[in-house]
Order: C-alpha cells, then structure tokens, then sequence
C-alpha cells in the first residue's frame, strides 16, 4: 500500500459532531486532512480542539459548498486529494420539515458539487455520510444492509435516499469508488473532552438534551412518548459512540485505498447492534453520574419511529471494524464533554 503519509484527504463537515472525530481519527491513522467547513453549524474552535488532541493544525476553507467555485478554489490549491468524506450537510429533522427547499439545495447541490470535482480529478475514494432513516418504519430487527429501504419520514431524511443514488449514479461508470456509511445514533464525545457535539443551534438529539438539562441548561426534558409496543413504552435505538463511527470511517477509506474493494460502491450499517429505550438511556446516564434527571413524559415525537437497531455484522467481516463503546462510556464523555463546554474552558 502507498505510504499513508502521503495520502491526503478532503474532509467536508470537517468541524462538524462526526466530522470534527474522524478528522482525529485520520490524522492518528497516518493521514494528511484538509477540511472545508462554513461554520453554519458548528463553532471554528473545534479546530483548536483538533489540535489539542492531535498537534495538527487542520487547514480550513470557510467556504460553502453550494458555490460551484468552493470546489475549484480547493482542488487548485490541491491536486493530489486521494479521498473525500463528505459529511457537511444540514440535519435537523423538524426543520427540515419546515424548510425542505433549503434542505434539498444545501444538501443535493453540495454533494453533487463535491462528486464532479471527485470524477474530474480521479479521486480514489467517496465515503457519503448516510442514515439509519433511509430504513423507515422496518419489520424486523436488526435491520443488515439488504433490509429494503421505505418512504423517508421527512425531508431530511429523502436528502439521504437521493443522495445515496446520486453518489452511486455519478460514479458508476468511473474509477471513484464510494461507500455509503448508514449510521444509527451517533452520541458521546471525544474521551479528551477537546471535541464533542456542540449544535450552534438548540439541541434535539436525546444525549445532548440530556447532558444539557443535567447541567441546568434546561429545567426538565420530555421523553417522547410512553406508549410504544416495546419493553418500557418509550422508543428504542442503537446508539454508537462518536469515536467508534469515526474509525469506522478510517477503515471504510483504507479498504478503497489499499484496492481490496472490488465493487463500485458498498454499504455498510453502522451501529452497535443493541437497542436502548429512551427510558434505559436516561437510567443509563444518572447511574454513570449519579446525577437525577429532570424529565417527564410528554407525547410521541410526529416522525419518529418505534424500534430500529443494526446488524453491523457486514462492517466486522468486511472492514474489520469493531465498536469498543458502550452505552455507558457514551454517557460518561458526553457529559464530561457538556461539563467542559458549558465552563467555556
Ligand atoms: C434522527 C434521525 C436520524 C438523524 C438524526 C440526526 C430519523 C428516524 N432519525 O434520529 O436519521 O441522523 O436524527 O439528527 O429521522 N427523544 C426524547 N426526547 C428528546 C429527544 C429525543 O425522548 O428531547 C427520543 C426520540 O423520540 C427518539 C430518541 O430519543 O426515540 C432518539 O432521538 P434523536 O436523538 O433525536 O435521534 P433520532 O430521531 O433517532
């Protein structure tokens, strides 16, 4: 395989939640990172984060992706780009229920964008950031790659579904490979407590709106809804740790770069293969802080789903990727992370 000190890649979303974790993830595998980020939705500090963590000064580009010449600026400035991650994207579900319009330019016209420069300049490697909501509503559980996709519950989550397309129609016929990265839920921090998952905007995720009601930012939280068919009456995911995601990314990039993926473009899920209720993450998080949790149970959540979790079994054969987290260190990096930010340290 090439030397990886020479291997640079192109992160998009690159001081992102997940981005901003795989940028370290890549640079302690031996890669070189260039980041494009607008900081739309996340703060320019996490870059010192970064380099807290890793001693390395990320380069970069505030740019917008949605302008045709942010590709050109890059790829002038950088013509030996060997892969692309391609995180930056809006991820709001309620909003995008109220702004699918921005939600189909901001996510479609960048990722289009980013897979014509990736062909005209014969990148090796696309890995797209995906979801678990292309699955829907499904029947069975765990859910593995083959499990067939349903209507997306809104806008947000049809901008993954087109995506996904739109990744493997643009590079079908061409050399790019790519790898569709389905994630389940994303959670924790960094166990440095230097980089976590601070939305500019209010957060809506269940670990953040935990840690931040924990830490006062809020007064109580609700669980949605308690009258689900499932053990407690609250809905069940799978969540992963942040740092396990962002290896899994690594290794998805590695398999590309080293010729061992034979196929134009794989998926794989990516989860912990262990459903949690709402009701266990929270019981989960007091027992790891032995914090009381101020929460009441309010009405379901329009758009949520009952129950859904991962076979990732194809990501342990395939990529060699296994998670090393649980639950509990989910809650004890979150909320050592919310204890960092909310100090301003
Ligand atoms: C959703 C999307 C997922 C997307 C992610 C990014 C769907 C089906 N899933 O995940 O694709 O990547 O957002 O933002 O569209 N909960 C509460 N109280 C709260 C917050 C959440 O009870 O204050 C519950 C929810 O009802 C849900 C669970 O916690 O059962 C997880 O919710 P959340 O963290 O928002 O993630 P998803 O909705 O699963």
């Amino acid at each position: 395989m090439a030397d990886k000190m020479k291997q640079k890649i192109l992160v998009t979303g690159g001081i992102g939640y997940i981005g901003s974790h795989t940028v370290v993830d890549l640079i302690e595998n031996g890669f070189e990172v260039i980041s494009v980020d607008n900081g739309i939705n996340s703060d320019f500090s996490v870059l010192e984060g970064i380099y807290s963590i890793t001693g390395k000064k990320v380069l970069n580009y505030p740019l917008d992706l949605c302008d045709p010449d942010t590709c050109k600026t890059i790829f002038s400035e950088h013509k030996d780009i060997a892969g692309i991650i391609h995180f930056a994207a809006l991820k709001a579900v309620g909003e995008s229920v109220q702004k699918p319009a921005l939600y189909f330019k901001n996510n479609l016209l960048s990722l289009i964008h980013v897979l014509e420069y990736a062909v005209m300049h014969k990148v090796g490697a696309f890995i797209f950031s995906s979801s678990c909501t292309v699955y829907g509503e499904p029947d069975h559980m765990p859910v593995n790659e083959d499990t067939p996709l349903r209507e997306a519950e809104s806008p947000y989550g049809r901008t993954k579904q087109m995506g996904e397309q739109i990744v493997k129609d643009i590079l079908a016929h061409t050399n790019v490979k790519s790898t569709l990265l389905r994630y389940f839920n994303p959670a924790g921090a960094h166990p440095s407590a230097y980089i976590g998952e601070s939305p500019l905007n209010t957060a809506q995720n269940l670990v953040p709106v935990i840690t931040e009601t924990a830490i006062g930012k809020r007064d109580k939280m609700r669980v949605f809804g308690n009258d689900y068919p499932t053990r407690d009456g609250s809905c069940i995911r799978d969540y992963i740790h942040v740092c396990d995601l962002a290896h899994a990314h690594t290794l998805a990039l590695e398999y590309i770069l080293s010729g061992r993926q034979h196929t134009s473009c794989e998926v794989f899920n990516l989860g912990i293969g262990q459903g949690l209720t709402v009701l266990e993450v929270i019981q989960a998080f007091e027992k790891v802080t032995g914090r009381h949790l101020n929460y009441e149970i309010g009405p379901r959540r329009p758009g949520d789903v009952m129950a859904i979790y991962s076979d990732y079994k194809k990501a342990a054969e395939v990529l060699n990727w296994k998670p090393k987290y649980g639950v509990d260190d989910i809650m004890h990096t979150a909320w050592e992370w919310e204890k960092r930010r909310s100090a301003g340290v």
